[in-house]
């Protein structure tokens, strides 16, 4: 009984101590804005409450329950985030990590997490300290946001824009690249696009930045990461998936494309566990 009450006081005071302990002693310059050292030492300790156990002492997502875990937790180190609202190699607004830690990634481990806006934002810049070359210094800028024009069809013309979508995702930007085909080879024939490979109806997992394989999703079926309404779907399309092959398409394809393209991703999204998407892919055989 002794035994246990002392390991039990040693163990609550080796917890207090962690909690106690201030490793930062000085405020730190983040991207221009000047972070106060207690504010990284409030962000310290709530990663060590929620996100050490994945995301590793050092940030580099090799914490004790981060083995096997696929897509592996974000090593931090890189300073590379696939989902924010920011181009390729430009510094994401806190705003944006902070919407992708509240609703979590859908899908994979990293599960939304409530905690209070203070910890929210304490914890934000404290990931960044583990990359200081990308965020340390009055030098470091956040990224351009990016404007689309408005949508050219709206409820009346959704079918004309599926239609337009279907053909864009097929041909025109070829998604069918990495992700899988939905149409008929005879219509995208039709089109004038490539009908004849034979991985159209297969994922084509894409090499990453990360260190795995990254898996295009499948529209119909999987869950996707950081897509939940018609504006966060655009806004991905816009600005790709960071390091995981999925480009950017703003500028690379029409804005009126891009909304097209949407409308079409969004029906195929309907179609999950619908009869309707049984007789799609029964078709396609
Ligand atoms: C149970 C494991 C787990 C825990 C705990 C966890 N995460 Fe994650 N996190 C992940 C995984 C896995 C990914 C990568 C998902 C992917 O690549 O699609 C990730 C990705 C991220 C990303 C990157 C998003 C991007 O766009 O690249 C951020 C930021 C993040 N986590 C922050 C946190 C914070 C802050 C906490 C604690 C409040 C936390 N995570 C706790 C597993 C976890
Ligand atoms: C070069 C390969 C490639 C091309 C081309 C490509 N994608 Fe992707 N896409 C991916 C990969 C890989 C993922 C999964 C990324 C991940 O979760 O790590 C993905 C993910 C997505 C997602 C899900 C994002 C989320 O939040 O989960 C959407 C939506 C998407 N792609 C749409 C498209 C559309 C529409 C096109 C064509 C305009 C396209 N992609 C072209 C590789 C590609």
């Amino acid at each position: 009984m002794k035994v246990s009450i002392i390991s039990l006081l040693g163990l609550l005071l080796a917890t207090s101590c962690v909690y106690e302990s201030k490793p930062f002693k000085e405020s730190k310059i983040l991207a221009g804005e000047t972070v106060s050292a207690a504010t990284l030492n409030e962000g310290y300790h709530t990663y060590l409450e929620y996100c050490v156990q994945c995301h590793g002492e050092s940030g580099k997502g090799d914490g004790a329950a981060s083995k096997g875990l696929l897509p592996p937790p974000r090593d931090f180190t890189q300073g590379l985030y696939k989902f924010v609202w920011a181009n390729y190699g430009e510094l994401p607004h806190d705003e944006d990590l902070h919407r992708l830690i509240r609703h979590g990634l859908p899908g994979t481990a990293m599960l939304p997490w409530d905690i209070s806006d203070e910890r929210l934002k304490a914890v934000t810049h404290y990931i960044k300290t583990f990359a200081p070359e990308v965020w340390e210094g009055e030098d470091k800028v956040r990224g351009e946001k990016l404007v689309i024009g408005a949508d050219p069809f709206g409820p009346e013309k959704k079918v004309e824009a599926i239609a337009r979508g279907a053909k864009v995702y097929h041909v025109d930007a070829s998604c069918i690249q990495c992700h899988r085909g939905y149409a008929e080879r005879a219509e995208i024939k039709k089109w004038g696009g490539d009908s004849t490979a034979t991985d159209l109806y297969q994922l084509k997992p894409q090499d990453s930045e990360f260190n795995y394989k990254a898996l295009p999703p499948d529209f119909t079926l999987h869950e996707l990461r950081s897509v939940t309404d018609t504006d966060s779907l655009i806004q991905r399309l816009m600005y790709g998936v960071h390091g995981s092959g999925m480009p950017g398409w703003k500028d690379v394809i029409s804005d009126d494309d891009i909304w097209a393209v949407a409308y079409y991703v969004e029906s195929l999204r309907d179609l999950k566990g619908s009869a309707n998407r049984k007789a799609l892919l029964e078709k396609l055989k």
